[in-house]
């Protein structure tokens, strides 16, 4: 499908901050946004045009009923000055496993790498060239006819926006952060829409992440709805490591998503160059590891927070648990330098990890 321009008129157009380190994480704009819609059964009209309010029916099916569904990629300004984007070509797969999930129309895999690589270029100076900062990709879908029925909407709009961004949690890597384990909330059930982006189950997360920060803790350790098994770390997979310096990632279910960051290190486990694999995780062994010292690290991992290293567990009557001496322990220091430095083009990542932002002709 051809992929046609509306430029922002130069006279609205922004100019990119002199240093992203204050741009604080999602809140920054380029100045294009990509959009196709579904309209009679196939996606159409994809065009490249100034980011700007929509036009929406009050009576759209995403604001009543939730059909919407995102994803969330990065792309990375590297030493020579071209722009690269990490495993975007798996942000695209995802969101059509979303789609089927939610019901909505699966989007062509070529149709999004495209639409984002001309949109990229576009808005190319936007890139940070500031230590963790990057672009972060926003890829979206909601249900757009007007309709009052519950049930899956005829017409759908896609998008990409993209946001300059700084690390997700103030402090970027150096600050371990803590987690609230919740008997009490609960993400996603089997069954449900937990191992898709939809933004229900973010919404559904809410009362529970306030509960979380009333507590001191920057996300909660999910639970599955048995109260037996470890899930997900909010917005984020969950790790722990083992005395061996092993990195054990909860298995996955059909209650989690199948983070990218994980799949990558799991990969780079399978090509030896870390030791991780997938285990159901019992969450009172968990906790045992925790207090014996057989885990000596834990954390998060995920797009937006990258590496995540939690210092301290907290459980819902007050009390603490701190990993190891509580500091970023040394296995999750290695893995967070070798991940970023191949996001950043430093050390050399596995074929086909880096998208190279080509050059267009508009
Ligand atoms: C619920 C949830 N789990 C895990 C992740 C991490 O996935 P990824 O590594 O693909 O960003 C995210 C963020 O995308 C998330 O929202």
């Amino acid at each position: 499908m051809t992929i046609r321009y509306e430029l922002c008129p130069e006279c609205q157009c922004k100019q990119p901050v002199a240093d992203s380190n204050n741009l604080g994480f999602g809140a920054a704009r380029t100045n294009h946004i990509f959009v196709a819609d579904y309209k009679n059964g196939e996606w159409q009209d994809a065009r490249i045009v100034p980011y700007a309010d929509f036009s929406i029916a009050p009576g759209a099916l995403c604001f009543h009923y939730g059909q919407t569904l995102f994803e969330g990629g990065k792309a990375f300004r590297h030493g020579n000055g071209d722009v690269y984007a990490f495993r975007f070509d798996k942000n695209a797969e995802r969101l059509n496993d979303s789609a089927v999930i939610l019901q909505m129309p699966p989007i062509p895999v070529e149709l999004q790498v495209e639409g984002f690589l001309r949109l990229m270029d576009l808005d190319r100076t936007f890139c940070p060239h500031e230590d963790e900062c990057s672009i972060y990709i926003r890829p979206f879908m909601f249900a757009t006819e007007d309709a009052l029925s519950i049930r899956p909407s005829v017409n759908y709009r896609y998008c990409i926006m993209l946001s300059p961004s700084g690390p997700y949690y103030p402090g970027g890597f150096s600050k371990p952060i803590k987690l609230l384990i919740s008997t009490s909330f609960h993400r996603a059930v089997s069954g449900g829409t937990g191992n898709a982006k939809a933004g229900g189950n973010y919404a559904a997360s809410m009362r529970a992440g306030d509960y979380a920060r009333s507590q001191g803790a920057a996300q909660v350790l999910y639970l599955d709805a048995s109260n037996t098994y470890i899930e997900e770390a909010g917005i984020m997979n969950h790790f722990h490591v083992l005395k061996d310096g092993t990195f054990i990632i909860p298995e996955f279910t059909n209650s989690i998503l199948k983070s990218i960051t994980s799949r990558s290190v799991l990969e780079l486990a399978a090509a030896g160059k870390i030791k991780a694999r997938q285990e159901r995780i019992l969450f009172k062994d968990f906790l045992e590891g925790l207090r014996s010292g057989e885990i000596i690290e834990a954390g998060g991992f995920g797009t937006a927070a990258v590496i995540s290293p939690a210092g301290t567990y907290i459980l819902e009557d007050g009390t603490e648990i701190t990993v190891g001496d509580g500091a970023i322990g040394k296995h999750t220091r290695a893995l967070y330098e070798m991940y970023t430095g191949m996001q950043t083009g430093k050390h050399p990542a596995p074929e086909g990890w880096l998208m190279k932002i080509p050059h267009y002709a508009k």
